[in-house]
């Protein structure tokens, strides 16, 4: 049974997700709530190890299908020992992406057809979904350089060209457009503390549930 709330943070890099997803970790353990805050690929010692090899791993070429497996494999291993055990407590799980993501990045980005990703959704998830996704939303020309300029050597999928990043925005945006009362699109442009009050007036909505 899930008694807590399960929320997702997605956008393209750079635009301040894992910034955002502190602050509302900071809200929401100021209101008294226990808070989990985790990440995807990874968030368990396995599924880290799974992310390190996704992201990391340049020894031969990865086909599109091992990556969006490798996604699904630790989706599967952090789904099961991490975010159910704690939503079944009452915790509020803050997750930096999820299956959305790979709906934008594999599908939009790679090009993998909805057809072979939504079997693997079903295997890994066991029809667990977030309560609410947050889509945390610039212009990829302004994400970009914000991304670039953090990490010195990018990963396999930030080292992707301007065009991919558009395409994986569109599919994001195409997810929210679908569901419209799962996925808030918030506009991730100005201060901290101006788009934290967006994202705070968002999660209120949950509150009351
Ligand atoms: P991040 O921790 O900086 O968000 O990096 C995770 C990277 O993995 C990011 O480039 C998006 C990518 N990703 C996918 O391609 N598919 C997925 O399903 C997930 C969760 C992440």
């Amino acid at each position: 049974m899930t008694v807590g709330r399960f929320i997702t943070f997605e956008g393209v890099e750079g635009v301040g997700k894992s910034t955002q997803l502190a602050q509302l970790q900071g809200a929401l353990l100021a209101a008294g709530r226990e808070v989990v805050a985790t990440r995807e690929p990874g968030g368990t010692p396995l599924a880290e190890r799974i992310r390190a090899l996704v992201l990391h791993d340049r020894s031969e070429p990865m086909p599109d299908a091992a990556e969006l497996m490798l996604m699904f494999a630790a989706r599967a291993v952090h789904t099961e020992n991490l975010i159910r055990p704690a939503l079944a407590r009452g915790a509020w799980v803050l997750c930096d992406r999820y299956t959305d993501a790979t709906y934008a990045y594999q599908g939009g980005g790679r090009g993998v057809a909805d057809e072979a990703i939504e079997p693997l959704a079903r295997l890994a998830q066991r029809g667990l979904m977030p309560d609410l996704t947050l889509l945390l939303d610039v212009p990829v020309a302004a994400a970009l350089p914000r991304a670039r300029a953090r990490t010195a050597a990018a990963d396999r999928i930030e080292g992707e060209t301007q065009l991919f990043f558009e395409r994986v925005r569109a599919r994001y945006l195409q997810r929210a457009a679908l569901e419209p009362s799962r996925v808030r699109v918030i506009d991730a442009s100005g201060d901290v503390a101006a788009v934290a009050a967006r994202v705070l007036a968002a999660v209120q909505t949950l509150e009351s549930r």
